[in-house]
């Protein structure tokens, strides 16, 4: 792929389909929105609207890092706490695909009306070769497909849709960004999924839920990041595990399970383990049991992708 035109390439795409109009760039902070945001920069100057959904599962202090990332390169962008839209949205649903259709649904509700208030009548987004392919495979339902599945964006929801990225793949998309001069921890950011902690709570996703994920994610983040894994998360259980509770409890009681991931991979299409060293698995597992509330037990989850996802939803 020849960068420079592609970049040429889409600053035009991206001029012609908004024109004189407004848009809005829904930006996660993730590569890709990232990625968008320049671009759309280039193309639209002030005419693009940077908008940060904070729909309550993003990772600790991440609307706050995003906002002030990109300010330091002149792009404006707007936070927008709709995180009890989420929370309400979602109240009762345990099933993972179901779970996913909601936060799809809510996150182009809440999008779109935030669109029609700002006067837009175009959405720039992110969308990238794997989110269709997944999407029409039927594998899971990726929060950002809607025309792939024959949903089309401007009846339903008001704007059109306009995706630059939708022909590459994720190293591409880096690749790009580096280009760009998007700033490393930007274009190099680890994958994260469109649904955020949602995705990585099974069974119920309520503020607690997430929180208890969120300090984990946090923790695992923290100590396995020097090793610059493809991805590394935390997920926590619907089950609990007993807990050894000391001489005096009554009973027996439960506490939290949270697994650990951390993969290599080049495309998130297959993934290997990464072999973490045993010290740091320890030293996680201290720390998540001491520092994150109710959690008493943690595993380190060594399938690689085949046979299973990276995400466990
Ligand atoms: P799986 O779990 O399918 O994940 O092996 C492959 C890669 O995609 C990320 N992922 C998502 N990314 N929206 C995204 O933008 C999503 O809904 C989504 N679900 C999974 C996942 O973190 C991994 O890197």
């Amino acid at each position: 792929m020849d960068i420079n035109k592609f970049i040429e390439e889409k600053v035009k795409e991206i001029k012609q389909a908004v024109g004189d109009e407004i848009a809005v760039n829904a930006l996660s902070g993730g590569v890709d929105s990232s990625v968008v945001a320049i671009l759309a920069h280039k193309a639209l100057g002030d005419n693009v609207k940077n908008i940060f959904l904070d729909d309550g599962m993003m990772r600790q202090n991440e609307p706050q890092t995003i906002k002030s990332s990109f300010e330091k390169i002149g792009i404006k962008v707007e936070v927008k706490d709709v995180s009890n839209r989420f929370f309400q949205a979602l109240k009762g649903q345990e099933d993972g695909e179901e779970k996913r259709k909601l936060f799809r649904d809510t996150f182009y509700k809440v999008l779109g009306e935030i669109v029609k208030e700002s006067g837009a009548k175009c959405l720039l987004q992110g969308t990238i070769k794997p989110d269709v392919e997944e999407t029409q495979a039927g594998i899971k339902t990726q929060h950002n497909i809607l025309s792939q599945i024959g949903i089309d964006p401007e009846k339903e929801y008001g704007y059109k849709v306009v995706e630059p990225l939708i022909d590459l793949v994720k190293w591409e998309v880096r690749e790009v960004g580096k280009a760009l001069d998007l700033p490393e921890t930007r274009f190099n950011t680890m994958p994260f999924l469109g649904p955020g902690l949602s995705g990585r709570v099974i069974g119920e996703v309520t503020k607690e839920r997430v929180e208890i994920v969120r300090q984990a994610n946090n923790i695992v983040e923290e100590e396995i990041m020097p090793l610059k894994p493809f991805q590394c998360l935390a997920v926590l259980f619907k089950d609990k595990a007993t807990m050894k509770s000391d001489e005096n409890a009554k009973g027996r009681n439960y506490g939290n399970i949270i697994a650990v991931r951390c993969i290599e991979s080049k495309d998130a299409r297959t993934a290997e383990v990464t072999e973490v060293p045993y010290d740091i698995l320890k030293k996680i597992v201290k720390r998540i049991t001491e520092e994150v509330p109710g959690v008493i037990k943690v595993v380190y989850d060594i399938t690689p992708k085949p046979p299973s996802t990276i995400e466990y939803i």
